[in-house]
């Protein structure tokens, strides 16, 4: 394939910021998009291009695609991904990939049986911070990962999020799976697979969401390391960085990005700080987009497939039910 024809599903900033940096690549020509919202998709369509259409079927029955991007709303990727693959369209469908497992793997198996590629955007594999960490891990530097600790909080005085999906779990997945889709891969990826999660959960007195709007998530990974993500919207004071510790030496990341960004390491051999400004990475949209490309273009491997988009489904779910009813959960989830 030469030309990469696509369309986008869901203009607001996310498939704008996907479609933008789409159009980076010379071999990428933007046919079409859809969105329900009038406005969005006329402001999309006459500043960054393409036929504009409501229903995104009708865009599906109507323009040759070869590539679509799904960007909805986290509970209508299912429907999308599967009417994008029996049109024969192959799909990057943003993270989360569903709002529960079910969902994941019926698309899983739709893209196979008719076989299509699917990837899904768990963009931060390619931010500096995490993916230099996931490196350092990997290369041994810091031993067998024993404990690994991520916090992702924010928050205003009973504030929540903006948008009104957000706010409901059956719509966004919750914010363990419309936000932290991101550091559970990020935990997965470095220290493997999840044997049990068990989960607490708070909600802010003013909370406008249907879920907990804090937890924290312990996990026992199958390797026998232990992993605990903090999450939450009820923090005036916003954090976002963690640390790893091996059986030889340590990682912290106070910070992920922004000001005091970096990664500090310590072995018996060396103790240093690596600077956010020393790890340079390519825009990390446009970085999993060529990934998503290449693979079309070049039939390298997809570099998120469907499987590793459940992955992270999988583990808020288990973390959701374990929040429920106050035991552990058990993966794989039955
Ligand atoms: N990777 C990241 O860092 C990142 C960041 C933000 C959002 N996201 C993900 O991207 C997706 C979209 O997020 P957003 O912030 O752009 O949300 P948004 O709500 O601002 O935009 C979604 C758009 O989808 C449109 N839409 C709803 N129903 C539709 C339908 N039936 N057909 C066509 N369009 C429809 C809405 O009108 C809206 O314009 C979500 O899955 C979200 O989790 C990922």
């Amino acid at each position: 394939m030469d030309t990469v024809r696509i369309g986008v599903i869901g203009c607001g900033p996310m498939g704008q910021g996907l479609a933008k940096a789409a159009k980076e690549f010379e071999f990428v020509r933007l046919e079409a998009a859809s969105d329900v919202g009038e406005k969005v998709l006329g402001d999309f369509c006459n500043s960054i291009g393409g036929k504009p259409f409501k229903d995104y079927r009708e865009m599906i029955r109507n323009v040759r695609l070869d590539a679509a991007i799904v960007a909805s709303p986290p509970f209508l990727h299912r429907e999308m991904v599967e009417a994008l693959a029996d049109a024969g369209v192959h799909v990057f469908c943003e993270k989360p990939m569903s709002t529960n497992v079910a969902d994941c793997d019926a698309m899983i198996r739709h893209c196979e049986q008719r076989n299509v590629k699917l990837m899904i955007g768990q963009v931060l594999r390619y931010h500096g911070i995490p993916a230099r960490v996931r490196e350092l891990v990997k290369s041994g530097v810091i031993g067998a990962p024993l404990c690994m600790i991520v916090r992702r909080i924010w928050g205003g005085f009973g504030t929540s999020w903006g948008t009104s999906w957000r706010t409901r779990r059956k719509e966004s997945g919750g914010n363990l799976m419309e936000i932290n889709a991101h550091e559970i891969d990020f935990m997965r990826t470095v220290c493997g697979d999840v044997r049990t999660v068990m989960a607490v959960g708070v909600r802010h007195p003013h909370s406008t969401l249907d879920f907990p709007d804090a937890t924290v998530v312990s996990m026992a990974f199958k390797s026998g390391a232990m992993g605990a993500l903090h999450s939450g919207a009820v923090s005036v004071i916003p954090s976002f960085g963690g640390r790893v510790d091996g059986d030889q030496g340590g990682i912290e990341f106070p910070v992920i990005w922004g000001e005091g960004a970096g990664i500090h390491v310590k072995t018996e051999k060396e103790t240093k700080f690596i600077p956010a400004a020393e790890i340079q990475v390519e825009n990390p949209v446009k970085a999993e987009l060529r990934g998503f490309f290449a693979a079309l273009r070049e039939g390298v491997p997809i570099p998120v497939p469907g499987a590793e988009g459940r992955a992270a489904v999988e583990i808020a779910e288990a973390a959701y039910r374990s929040i429920d009813t106050a035991a552990a959960v058990a993966l794989p989830l039955g």
